[in-house]
């Protein structure tokens, strides 16, 4: 039978006390609730479709691709929520699936096991449950004498008895059959929030007898809804954990799990190894035998095989095999460097090409520039790439030698094979295999220290 999804993710996440709507605050790196998207995809749902209210738009721009999208306006409880899609659905006879876009770490596979659980029970309406040592917060189910699903109580209009229950509602449900809608618009809103509660629904199906089965989850740490920043703290702790599991058992060594975060879009070679206090984020991609940290923070950045990154800062730029960075280089977006390349202590590149084998080993600033294959930049190397106004290339060819501390004043070319004498300051282009010196000359004073002292002590000799 057909199977449509339905995302709630109207509500205004009161709890997060933010301007940003709750299903678009980030975990792993990513909305929370593409994980929810994620997880319906691999559901095997052939529609889905997102209900956007407070600050919709800025849901249906990041998600309108990817699901068909419902407005609800205003917002008034998770039945009423439901209930705006009834008009995208007329005509659907399939099993509908229904979740909250607050539950990113909800999986495909607990989804498919629960679509069996439903189609097995035969029932109307089932709804995914978990058993969780702390309930608090979340809707309870309760049961009666024969274990039967009466209904779900709210945290907030629970009785203390029912507090103590410890099976909780996920939020997530199943749907089939018809009425579904005709039910959903006898739902009220006569309970502590004044909200439209979709939980409600349950008990009105049990009171129209069509029957309502429940589903334990076989992972309840998979079902955390997330409401305010705490839970996004530690949603984040769960998310960041099964990623590192993950790519250490692809063949990555992760020194300390404990101090490596890793979105989850990062792809790590086999054989790497990632040590401690590193942050590797976005679509990074990382090659096979790289050493990366302590204190490496990578962020869209695309590395080689056997690449070195200690102490340093690699964003939106690529790295080709066997090149070393750091320690604490800071290599800006826009890089990109050749197989080989040496950038270490103190560097920052930015919009800038190295060729094979080039290096940059100290202290220098290199922006808007190329540099050829083969090229020592001597220490304290800077490209005064910008006049206040604008900013200007730099070009150093194959195989040249840039002295200690020189200033390259943009636009200038520096020649294949070209020598620059340290300390200069080059305003102009010096030709391939030339040398180019800019600097005041050396002067020689004979006896200097002597005669000054000389002149203090008024013409006599010094004693
Ligand atoms: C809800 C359930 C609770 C369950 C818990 C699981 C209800 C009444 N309660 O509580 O039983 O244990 O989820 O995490 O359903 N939303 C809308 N429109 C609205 C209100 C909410 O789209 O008018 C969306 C929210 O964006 C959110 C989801 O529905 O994604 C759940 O809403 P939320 O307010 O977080 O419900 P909980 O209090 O967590
Ligand atoms: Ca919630």
């Amino acid at each position: 039978m057909e199977l449509a999804a339905v995302i709630l993710a109207a509500g205004k996440g009161t709890r997060m006390k933010s301007d940003l709507p709750k299903v678009l605050h980030k975990v792993g790196g990513r909305p929370m609730v593409s994980y929810v998207l994620q997880a319906v995809k691999g559901s095997g749902s052939k529609r889905i479709i997102m209900v956007v209210g407070h600050r919709g738009e800025l849901v249906a721009q990041a998600f309108g691709e990817q699901a068909e999208i419902v407005f609800q306006e205003p917002q008034l409880g998770t039945a009423h929520a439901l209930l705006q899609t009834k008009e995208a659905l007329a005509g659907f006879g399939g099993h509908l699936l229904v979740l909250s876009g607050d539950t990113p770490l909800v999986t495909g596979e607990t989804l498919r096991e629960f679509l069996q659980a439903h189609q097995e029970s035969g029932a109307c309406a089932t709804v995914l449950t978990a058993v969780l040592e702390n309930p608090a917060g979340y809707g309870r189910v309760v049961r009666d004498g024969t274990g039967r699903v009466v209904k779900i109580v709210e945290q907030k209009d629970a009785a203390p008895a029912k507090l103590a229950i410890k099976e909780i509602n996920t939020g997530i449900y199943c749907f089939s059959g018809p009425g579904l809608f005709d039910y959903l618009s006898r739902v009220k809103a006569e309970n502590a929030q004044k909200e439209y509660y979709l939980t409600d629904l349950i008990e009105i199906y049990i009171q129209n007898n069509r029957p309502v089965a429940a589903h334990r989850a076989a992972r309840p740490e998979e079902i955390m809804g997330i409401n305010d920043r705490r839970q996004l703290a530690e949603a984040e702790m769960i998310l960041r954990r099964r990623k590192i599991d993950e790519v250490m058992l692809s063949g990555v060594t992760v020194i300390d799990p404990g101090s490596t975060f890793l979105d989850q879009e990062v792809v790590i070679g086999r054989d790497s190894v990632i040590y401690p206090f590193t942050v590797i984020e976005g679509n990074s991609v990382i090659g096979r035998n790289c050493l990366i940290g302590p204190g490496a923070h990578l962020k869209n950045a695309r590395l080689g095989e056997n690449v070195n990154v200690a102490h340093s800062v690699v964003v939106e730029s690529i790295i080709e095999d066997y090149c070393s960075i750091g320690p604490f280089a800071y290599i800006r977006p826009g890089c990109h460097l050749k197989q080989g390349v040496k950038v270490g202590d103190f560097v920052e590149l930015k919009k800038t090409v190295v060729g094979e084998n080039s290096k940059v080993p100290h202290l220098s600033y290199l922006g808007d520039t190329t540099v050829g294959a083969g090229v020592n930049v001597g220490a304290g190397t800077i490209t005064c790439n910008y006049d206040g106004a604008r900013k200007w290339p730099t070009y150093i060819g194959d195989g040249a030698f840039i002295g200690s501390n020189t200033n390259l004043v943009a636009p200038v070319e520096i020649g294949a094979g070209a020598v620059i004498g340290a300390g200069s300051t080059i305003t102009k282009n010096v030709p391939p295999g030339a040398l180019g010196v800019a600097r005041g000359r050396q002067r020689i004073v004979e006896r200097w220290s002597d005669r000054k002292k000389k002149r203090e002590n008024g013409g006599a000799e010094p004693g």
